[in-house]
């Protein structure tokens, strides 16, 4: 059953669906020569944006290289990896710490209500600003920084982003949420892929001219598997290593 999405009426979910798109997913470093249709590759892209984010000011970009002279080059910039050669598209997957406040912005002009809750237009107009903003040389990041020393002495207070670096973490983790929730629908379309960040970062910047504050989070591969595109099986460490219950 699809039922209609929305607070009170939830799609039922099969976990064993699920589950097969999360088990099977696998880096795959060989692709056929099959195309990705473009309308899979669509849905896989909207899905990706539906990714969680940091106060929804979506900070990511994505840059789909299709065209073969462009994507051999971008291969290239990849280390001539095999998933990169071969792959049907590239997928550059791009964080953007400074798009918040066009973001910010843009939410306040385009709520998708009739009226925006007067939390989330403080919280645009008035916090968001505050922050995320580090200032020239990233001076209010440092004022911010000593704030929240002196007050987080007696109440929890945010502890960043706190300087220009911070809000490069602060945008790659929801971009990577993007990444993660774009490579899982490539997988539920029957398609696959394979995150890399082993490239040349300069080189990559160059060929898909990204401005300068962009990011190159990864460089998605994506294709269809060929039947030597797992090079091995996989394991993962122990869940009592690094699960902890508290
Ligand atoms: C951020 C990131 C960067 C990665 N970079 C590369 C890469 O450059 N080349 C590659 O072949 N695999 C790369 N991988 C894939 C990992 O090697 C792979 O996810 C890991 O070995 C586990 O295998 P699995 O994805 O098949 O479960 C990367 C994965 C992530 C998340």
């Amino acid at each position: 059953m699809n039922a209609k999405a929305g607070p009170t009426s939830l799609p039922e979910i099969d976990v064993e669906e699920f589950r097969k798109v999360v088990r099977s997913r696998r880096s795959i470093r060989r692709f056929t020569d099959d195309p990705i249709p473009e309308q899979v590759l669509e849905d896989c892209l909207e899905l990706a944006t539906l990714a969680p984010n940091s106060s929804n000011l979506q900070p990511w970009e994505f840059y789909v290289v299709q065209t073969p002279e462009l994507k051999a080059k971008v291969a290239h910039a990849c280390l001539g990896q095999n998933a990169a050669k071969s792959a049907a598209v590239l997928i550059v997957v791009v964080a953007r710490p400074d798009s918040w406040r066009d973001h910010a912005r843009q939410a306040l002009k385009d709520w998708p209500e009739e009226t925006m809750p007067p939390i989330v237009e403080k919280y645009y107009r008035k916090v968001a600003p505050i922050h995320y903003n580090q200032g020239p040389l990233g001076v209010l990041g440092l004022a911010k920084k000593a704030a929240g020393l002196a007050v987080g002495l007696t109440r929890p207070v945010p502890r960043g982003p706190y300087s220009h670096c911070e809000m490069k973490i602060w945008a790659t983790k929801s971009t990577a949420l993007a990444a993660q929730n774009l490579m899982l629908a490539l997988r539920a379309h029957g398609f696959d892929s394979c995150p890399m960040e082993g490239f040349d970062e300069c080189r990559v910047r160059k060929l898909i001219k990204l401005p300068a504050k962009g990011l190159v989070t990864m460089v998605v591969a994506a294709g269809r598997r060929a039947e030597n595109g797992v090079y091995n099986r996989q394991y993962r460490f122990d869940q009592r290593q690094l699960v902890h219950y508290l």
